[in-house]
């Protein structure tokens, strides 16, 4: 589904370049939920933001289902976005509007009428166990809730992918762990590829079909496992075949 070809991109700092990924290949394959692991720094969330096409690489290519996304702009470009659902490092929730209207702001931007906005905002929280939630403020919402409520919002447009950056890091074990039978649930139920970028390999390589690991922006794959069972940490360069 995706195939991601010498991805590069260095940040250019006051205190020097920054190589933030390092002729980065791989492929997603579709249906799988991957995860990517790394220390801080490593250049997961630039990798998720490049996929999510937030930010352009300075060089390489990642096509998505054959078509080379950093080609395609304009209505197109808009329309391959809708295709992929992102949840951002802490939540991302604008403070001033309800659960449901947080939801519904994707819709809202792509220029939905507000009631089937809101009809398709109510169906998504509903779908992430929020039923009983949707006209709370973020504020009087919990961690896990919170977070329910940016799955909702990343799932709103019905996308074919669904990039998550560490959406279990701020939650206790228990929250996290029904967060991650959610994702679980809903990759078996709707087919949709998931990409997990976390620190929590042991909690969140339980759910995951196969595992890549980033270290100073340079990418080796750790390999699948038909039980689950994360396989321990290559040295980078190392790769395993599935
Ligand atoms: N906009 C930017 N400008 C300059 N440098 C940046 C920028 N974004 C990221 N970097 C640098 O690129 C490197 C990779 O950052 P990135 O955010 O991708 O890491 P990460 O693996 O997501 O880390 P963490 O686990 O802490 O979230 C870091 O050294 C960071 O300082
Ligand atoms: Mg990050």
């Amino acid at each position: 589904m995706i195939s991601v070809r010498g991805l590069s991109k260095t940040f250019h700092t006051s205190q020097g370049p920054v190589h933030a990924l390092d002729n980065v290949t791989f492929s997603v394959k579709s249906g799988e939920v991957l995860g990517i692991y790394g220390p801080s720094g490593a250049g997961k969330t630039t990798l998720l933001r490049c996929l999510a096409l937030l930010e352009t690489p300075d060089s390489g290519e990642i096509l998505f289902k054959g078509t080379n996304v950093l080609e395609v702009s304009g209505e197109d470009l808009r329309r391959l976005r809708m295709k992929i659902g992102v949840v951002f490092q802490g939540y991302n929730l604008l403070f001033s509007r309800t659960a449901l209207r947080n939801v519904m702001l994707p819709l809202e931007i792509q220029g939905y009428h507000k009631q089937a906005a809101a009809e398709l905002a109510s169906t998504a929280l509903d779908m992430v166990g929020l039923s009983h939630r949707k006209g709370f403020m973020p504020t009087h919402l919990s961690g896990g809730e919170k977070q329910r409520v940016a799955i909702a919002r990343a799932l709103v447009t019905q996308p074919e992918v669904l990039i998550l950056d560490e959406p279990t890091s701020a939650l206790d074990k228990r929250t996290a762990e029904s967060i991650l039978e959610l994702i679980q649930g809903i990759n078996q139920s709707t087919g949709i590829t998931v990409l997990i970028v976390t620190h929590q390999t042991e909690l969140v390589g339980a759910i995951c079909n196969r595992h890549i690991y980033i270290n100073n922006g340079v990418l080796s794959e750790l390999g699948c496992s038909p039980d689950r069972t994360l396989l321990a940490a290559p040295t980078v360069g190392e790769s395993v075949s599935c």
